[in-house]
């Protein structure tokens, strides 16, 4: 198909080659209108379908008639207002941790953990499938690295043993990973951090909101503390439904974010709004479980379905469901059948995943309908027939 020098894409088309931005002209809900064309998405991070909850909504704007719409500078000038010391206070208290400092954004965060953790050198051992913002940051620090296979915790302890510098280790993983869906085994990583020695951080960018009884996440799942898990790192972005993120931990540990954070010091905070906002999806992640319930029933529903279908599913627990396809080229032309048909389920492509691991990365949502999965398991059956 694209061979050699891939072609300008055509407005509305994705080339393997070329990455452009889609113009989506509705709010982020199931049906979408993008390009002008209405379609069914599966392309959110709206987990839990807060991101147009008319609570969260009003939040909004009453923290705007508030507070204005800006902070009018960084956190440790004037941008630190009440709003977000009552959102941090919050936030620790959900998660049983010492104390929550708020950032911008989850890719900030990751910056600041490592840079603040890892400036003297220490060495930093990551899974080899963790997000491209804690890699980035492992190369702002550009101490010794080291990448274990996807959750393999023979491997991440051979790394932690190999790693040991005088100055500490710092063990790193997601909770949920971003394009493959799967969970962390959290337990047995805590386990041989604590053997070797070295610190321990999760992103459960993916995973926050989603398990437990509160919604705390991934460390609820497997019903971990702060002494297990000390730097827990969440992002407002994706099941909170509004933007921004934070790091909880003990207290010297965020003390030295805010005394070292690069990222955290020299940037705008958060809208205080947006603090206010995010509140509020607080109290309904906690206080309204029967999304999170519909979640889990559609994860059951849809894979349960795709596999009886023969699809090539990846094993996944969570919203995340990657269609496992292989080749860019054939990635691209699955997702623009299945838009063709008016479904909206994006090419995930090298580099953001493996050379040769291209896929649909298909999201499922607390506000999708029975019959919007019915729709896209129809579709792919369709059009990826099961050889006879
Ligand atoms: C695992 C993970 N960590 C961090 C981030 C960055 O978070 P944010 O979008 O808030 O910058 C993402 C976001 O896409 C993510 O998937």
């Amino acid at each position: 198909m694209l061979q050699g020098i891939d072609p300008p894409p055509e407005r509305g088309k994705v080339s393997a080659g070329v990455r452009i931005r889609r113009v989506r002209e509705t709010p982020c809900r199931p049906e979408i209108v993008i390009d002008g064309r209405k379609l069914l998405s599966f392309s959110s991070n709206d987990y839990l379908g807060l991101a147009t909850h008319p609570a969260v909504i009003d939040a909004w704007s009453q923290g705007a008639r508030q507070w204005g719409v800006g902070s009018g500078g960084s956190t440790l000038l004037s941008g630190h207002t009440a709003a977000h010391r009552e959102l941090e206070e919050a936030l620790a208290d959900w998660l049983g941790r010492d104390r929550v400092l708020l950032f911008s954004n989850g890719y900030m965060a990751n910056l600041s953990i490592l840079q603040s953790r890892c400036h003297g050198g220490q060495a930093i051992v990551q899974d080899r499938l963790n997000h491209a913002s804690l890699y980035d940051a492992a190369r702002l620090v550009r101490g010794p690295l080291f990448r274990y296979a996807h959750a393999e915790v023979p491997d991440a302890a051979r790394l932690l043993a190999r790693a040991r510098p005088a100055t500490g280790t710092l063990l790193v993983t997601e909770g949920i990973f971003s394009m493959e869906g799967d969970r962390a085994p959290l337990p047995e990583l805590a386990r041989v951090a604590r053997q070797a020695g070295a610190e321990f951080m999760v992103d459960d960018a993916h995973g926050i909101g989603l398990w437990g009884e509160a919604g705390q996440g991934t460390v609820a799942f497997y019903r971990l503390g702060q002494d297990e898990i000390p730097l827990l790192m969440g992002t407002f972005g994706k099941a909170f439904g509004t933007y921004g993120a934070f790091v909880a931990g003990p207290d010297a540990l965020i003390e030295t974010l805010i005394q070292e954070a690069r990222p955290f010091r020299y940037t705008t905070a958060l809208p205080p709004a947006l603090a206010v906002a995010t509140h509020e999806a607080l109290r309904r992640v906690i206080g309204e479980p029967e999304r999170r319930a519909r979640l889990h029933e559609w994860v059951g529903y849809f894979s349960r379905a795709a596999r009886e279908l023969g699809l090539p599913l990846g094993p996944s627990p969570s919203p995340i469901q990657p269609f496992l396809i292989g080749s860019s080229e054939e990635a691209l032309t699955l997702s623009q059948a299945l838009e063709a048909r008016g479904i909206y389920a994006p090419a995930i492509l090298p580099p953001t995943v493996p050379r040769g691991q291209a896929r649909l990365r298909i999201s499922l949502s607390a506000a999708h309908t029975q019959s919007d999965l019915d729709r896209l398991l129809e579709a792919l059956s369709s059009l990826c027939p099961i050889p006879a």
